[in-house]
């Protein structure tokens, strides 16, 4: 136990890796970074600008891809499956603004904010300005 929680202490993938469940502290990190770049890739996509669209939208893949094992620990499976689609359509979102395809990249960015959304209205509570909270 004391070798698992040093290599925890090494970040979060090695304890996935591990076995060992995700906090809810990690989750808030992973959902703020989601968010910040949310935020990028509306105004990369309002200018049309693909390069940083396949950037932002790494960056989203990069933070929602492992969350999925927070909600299967808790036994939560329609998050799970909305935190897959959030990670295949950030997935199909650097595809597309890498072939400069902005038409796929429209529908692909509609599929993320979507997933977003799904489970924000079942599984978070706000509980002040900018503060929230998970809702089982
Ligand atoms: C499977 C569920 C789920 C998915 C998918 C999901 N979220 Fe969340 N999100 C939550 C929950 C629950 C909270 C509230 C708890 C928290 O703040 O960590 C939250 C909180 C947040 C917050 C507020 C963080 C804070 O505390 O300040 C932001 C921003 C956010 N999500 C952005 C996103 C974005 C952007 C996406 C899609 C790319 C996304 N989330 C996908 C469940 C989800």
């Amino acid at each position: 136990m004391k070798k698992v929680l040093a290599f925890c202490a090494l970040g979060a993938v090695l304890c996935w890796t591990l076995g060992a469940a995700m906090s809810e502290a990690e989750l808030e990190k992973r959902m703020k970074a989601a968010g910040d770049h949310m935020g990028g890739l509306r105004k990369a996509m309002q200018a049309g600008s693909m390069a940083d669209v396949a950037t932002h939208a790494q960056a989203i893949h990069d933070a929602l891809k492992g969350t999925e094992e927070f909600w299967a620990a808790h036994k939560a499976e329609r998050a799970v499956g909305w935190t897959k689609e959030g990670v295949d359509a950030a997935l199909a979102l650097v595809a597309a603004a890498k072939a400069n395809n902005a038409a796929d990249a429209k529908a692909a960015s509609g599929k993320v904010g979507a997933a977003c959304k799904s489970c924000h209205e079942v599984h978070r509570e706000k509980i002040g300005e900018n503060q929230y909270r998970i809702k089982w």
